[in-house]
């Protein structure tokens, strides 16, 4: 009786999943699929290579210092770095007295208290404090930017689908508006039509306007794309200093684990190969014949037992 009883709940079971899928079927069929605008204009970052791609990806230092100077003469005059402090920038090959000055010649000074009135005042920044936000807080930050936050830009390669790719095709990727983009797909007042942004439509303004912009002191050509990839990869390492010797632990391990599965191989060979046949052979101390040869010995040994 139960069995029959369970066999007719599963049926059940069995005829409300059956019914569940014909009304899927049927709709997937049936209903148009509408297409949101973002969907149909976004475009996915550019292919661009950088020199920490892949398992073997190595900072290339000259590019971070590039990246650097672009950050610090474009981009700090709205984003802050707030995870990374000036004496980071040692990883970079900049020596202790440059990153001193560059630290007391940064353009934003850092908050502070004045030590005789107790109130609160600015001072210049010194190597171990995090790069500051240009921005009092965020409040005056929305306010400086169409009421957008630019966001501190730390960890934003990891923090982004798409990583450093992302960053400089959303640096190269200003453009206007193509004529068939929908009236509320455009860009509103103080927006930027940008196809690689979310929503396409940015409230930065195109932060790289012109080839020259900054001026590269190892004489790599400052186009708007150097500038753009430089950027993207000095973002890169802010996001993971750690990304080289991350590659060096997992290349080690990776070896590690091959040594140690030969290793494995080995002595599964050298005592577990053949143990069928050897275990024949090799007959433990319950077999009759090797008692009766331990009592024998036992026996001439005058042992009892
Ligand atoms: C004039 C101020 C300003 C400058 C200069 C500027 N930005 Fe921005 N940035 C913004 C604002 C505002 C936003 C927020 C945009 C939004 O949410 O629509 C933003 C957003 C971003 C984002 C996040 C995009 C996302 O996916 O959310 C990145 C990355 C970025 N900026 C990188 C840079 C880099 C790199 C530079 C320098 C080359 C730079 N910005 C220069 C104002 C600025």
């Amino acid at each position: 009786m139960v069995r029959f009883f369970g066999a007719l709940v599963g049926m059940g079971f069995i005829a409300a999943l059956l019914w569940s899928f014909g009304w899927g079927v049927n709709a997937q069929l049936t209903e148009t699929h509408t297409q949101s605008v973002e969907h149909r204009f976004h475009q996915e970052p550019r292919d661009v290579a950088f020199s920490t791609d892949g398992p073997f990806g190595k900072f290339d230092r000259a590019q971070l210092q590039r990246g650097f100077q672009v950050y610090k003469e474009v981009c700090a005059a709205c984003h802050s770095l707030g995870q990374v402090a000036f004496r980071n920038l040692a990883d970079l090959g900049y020596e202790e007295p440059e990153i001193k000055a560059i630290a007391a010649q940064w353009q934003i000074e850092v908050p502070s208290i004045n030590p005789d009135t107790g109130e609160a005042t600015t001072r210049k920044a010194i190597a171990s404090d995090h790069f500051p936000s240009p921005y009092a807080n965020e409040v005056a930050a929305r306010a400086g930017n169409n009421n957008a936050l630019p966001p501190d830009l730390s960890l934003i390669v990891k923090a982004r689908e798409g990583g450093a790719p992302y960053i400089y095709s959303l640096l190269t990727g200003y453009q206007n508006a193509p004529a068939d983009l929908p009236a509320e797909a455009r860009p509103g007042q103080g927006l930027h039509y940008n196809p690689y942004f979310a929503n396409l439509n940015i409230a930065m303004p195109p932060p790289l306007t012109a080839d020259g912009q900054v001026t590269y002191a190892d004489g790599t050509n400052p186009t708007r794309e150097n500038m753009a990839k430089d950027v993207a990869a000095f973002l890169t390492w802010t996001a993971e200093p750690n990304l080289e010797s991350r590659h060096r632990t997992g290349l080690a391990v990776l070896i590690f684990l091959l040594i140690a599965t030969i290793l494995a191989y080995m002595a599964y060979q050298n005592i577990w190969h053949g143990g069928a046949d050897r275990r024949v052979r090799q007959t433990g101390p319950l077999d009759p014949e090797n008692q009766a040869k331990s009592r024998a010995a036992k026996k001439e040994a005058g042992i009892k037992g």
